[in-house]
């Protein structure tokens, strides 16, 4: 059973068809990425997983355990956290009271050492724990951002294109992270424009076009096709 399964989702807004049947699954200790252009439907598939858009046609599992039309907190409950595009931090908050909030889904206590595991991914955060995130740079709060989702103790990491606007020495700082993550346990799902990157770290990945999947393969298959180095690897 996969770990979480997409089957046949269609989301609108309003009137706007923007997914129109995306299957795909993600097993247990991957990391797939799901490359598309602007516009293709990577957020707004991740958005739909999270419950924070609600799918007109389709499901999504967990486990086997059915979370489309959970609300999104209860879908975080379960596992899944999502490091939302553009870097959404808790601006006028800290450093720590970001990654608190972000383990605010959590019933026990939170170890300190979940918040060592953070600022030993991100040591440039441990540096700043008092300093409020909307005085960081651009990626030091995404790096927040994606430690505050680690703080949630996701099963599943989503992760909407974290290389956005990063200089180069930092997107491979990122990528290189997102591995270790993976490697500590935490299964990813990561939206990515930069598909040269995200096929280097991935084993699966998937291509959405103007909501559709259009091709599913290994990420070493998806990196030496033709069609996609054309797209979306800026070969010729
Ligand atoms: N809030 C919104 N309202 C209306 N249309 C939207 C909204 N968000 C996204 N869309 C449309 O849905 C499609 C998919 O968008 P999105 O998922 O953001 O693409 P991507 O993340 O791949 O760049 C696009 O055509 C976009 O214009
Ligand atoms: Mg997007």
């Amino acid at each position: 059973m996969a770990l979480l399964e997409i089957r046949d989702i269609h989301t609108y807004y309003g009137a706007i068809h923007a997914l129109r049947g995306v299957t795909m699954s993600v097993e247990e200790g991957e990391i797939v990425t799901l490359i598309g252009s602007n516009g293709a439907g990577k957020s707004t598939t991740l958005r739909t997983i999270s419950g924070l858009l609600r799918p007109r046609q389709g499901e999504i599992h967990l486990r086997g355990k059915r979370i489309d039309g959970l609300r999104p907190h209860e879908i975080v409950e379960l596992g899944v956290c999502q490091s939302p595009e553009g870097r959404r931090v808790f601006a006028r908050m800290t450093v720590h009271e970001n990654l608190e909030m972000g383990a605010f889904s959590r019933r026990e206590k939170v170890p300190t050492a979940d918040y060592d595991r953070v600022y030993d991914l991100f040591p440039r955060l441990r540096e700043r724990t008092a300093q409020r995130a909307g005085t960081l740079s651009g990626g030091e709060q995404q790096m927040l951002a994606i430690g505050r989702a680690l703080m949630s103790a996701p099963k599943v990491l989503l992760l909407d294109e974290p290389s956005m606007g990063l200089a180069p020495i930092l997107v491979e700082q990122i990528f290189t992270i997102i591995k270790t993550i993976n490697e500590s346990g935490t299964t990813v799902l990561l939206v990515e424009q930069n598909a040269l990157m995200a096929l280097g770290i991935a084993n699966r990945g998937y291509i959405l076009q103007s909501g559709e999947i259009v091709l599913t393969d290994t990420a070493a298959v998806l990196a030496g096709n033709e069609a996609v180095q054309r797209a979306y690897l800026g070969g010729d």
